[in-house]
């Protein structure tokens, strides 16, 4: 068992099941939260031997920002559900692992104090129809360091999660709130999802900001195309963790079909199911420039605040460099599509 799967059994110990179950769960049936692990396990590796590969080098450059590893923290919301230290905590964990962080809109402490930590950030942004305070909420983003915003199109209506309707989980504990969602009174908004979003918020965010915008959630080739030709600077195959449309396809077998489509011309990101370092190497061969992990690091976070959220991080990359080593590839770069068969 890899280190993320065991940690994830452990958290089942120490957490409000009403909260593991918002933090585990997915939609409907959770067909497509179980495939993402599953495709996964469908691959095997090709591996190459005698190529002298030497000492893994994950070191990856993305966006600007230098990484100990192609492993990118995927925004979550409401990490106080998981750690009274919340997103502070992640962020200090992932700092001490070398990475960046996205911090979701949704977060349970405010951008700034996040910020504080030195971390690098990107800032996981749901459009809002009021664009005068999605406007605001991307200034205020980039004003408190965020490198990048990573734009959420997978979600035009809340996700239908299937553990929480049986608990009736709807709101956040007394004394946690969206803190990233206060207007300019400080007042909480509420989030809204907007079914009415198309490529032309995305083209309206791109005029806004200077910062580089990614879309995460993409699965169809020709989404992949249009984010393209809408400027975007990153393109992320996402089927939000099984927490939107359950039977959609795995993400990493919508990744072959995306990297085509994208043809290198903005890095690829894919999030979903990637539990190990191998699971990692598997969606790095078939092209993604680097994977996001969602519910590994909210594990890590129950189990030890900070330090669990090293760990988790600090186990994929050892992970990861071993099995580099193991296919016969020295960085992730060397990595090509033919290393992964499914039998
Ligand atoms: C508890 C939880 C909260 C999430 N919140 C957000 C969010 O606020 N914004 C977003 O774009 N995705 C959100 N996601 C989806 C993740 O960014 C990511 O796509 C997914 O967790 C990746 O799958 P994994 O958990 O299997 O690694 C959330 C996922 C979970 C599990």
């Amino acid at each position: 068992m890899s280190r993320a799967r065991e940690a994830e059994r452990r958290a089942r110990d120490v957490l409000d099941p009403v909260h593991f179950d918002f933090l585990a769960g997915g939609a409907g049936a959770e067909r497509t939260l179980a495939d993402n692990e599953a495709a996964f396990a469908r691959r095997r590796l090709l591996p190459r031997v005698l190529r002298g590969a030497g000492a893994p080098d994950l070191s990856t450059t993305l966006l600007g920002a230098e990484l100990a590893a192609p492993v990118v923290v995927a925004p979550t919301a409401f990490h106080r559900l998981a750690h009274p230290d919340g997103e502070v905590a992640t962020a200090v964990g992932v700092a001490a692992a070398g990475g960046l962080m996205t911090l979701s809109m949704m977060a349970t402490v405010a951008v700034e104090h996040v910020a504080d930590v030195g971390v690098p950030l990107w800032f996981g942004l749901y459009l809002q129809p009021d664009r005068g305070f999605t406007a605001a909420v991307v200034a205020r983003a980039q004003d408190a360091g965020c490198r990048a915003l990573v734009v959420t199109a997978d979600s035009p209506v809340r996700g239908r999660h299937t553990r929480d309707l049986a608990h009736g989980f709807r709101a956040l504990p007394e004394g946690m709130v969206c803190e990233n969602m206060r207007d300019a009174d400080w007042r909480v908004r509420d989030l809204v999802v907007d079914a009415d979003l198309t490529w032309d918020d995305v083209a309206w965010l791109r005029a806004t900001t200077s910062l580089p915008v990614l879309v995460k959630g993409v699965l169809h080739p020709a989404d992949a195309r249009l984010a393209v030709g809408h400027g975007v600077d990153g393109v992320i195959v996402s089927n939000h963790g099984g927490r939107q449309l359950d039977g959609a396809v795995s993400t990493l077998d919508a990744l072959p079909g995306v990297v085509d489509a994208v043809a290198g011309r903005v890095p690829v990101l894919l999030d979903g199911g990637v539990r190990s370092g191998t699971d990692a190497l598997v969606a790095l061969a078939l092209g993604a420039d680097a994977v996001m992990v969602g519910r590994p690091v909210l594990w890590g976070l129950a189990l030890g605040g900070a330090a669990g959220v090293r760990a988790v991080l600090g186990d994929l990359a050892d992970e990861l460099a071993h099995a580099l080593t193991l296919v016969g590839a020295r960085r992730p770069g060397d990595l090509t599509p033919d290393l992964v068969v499914t039998p």
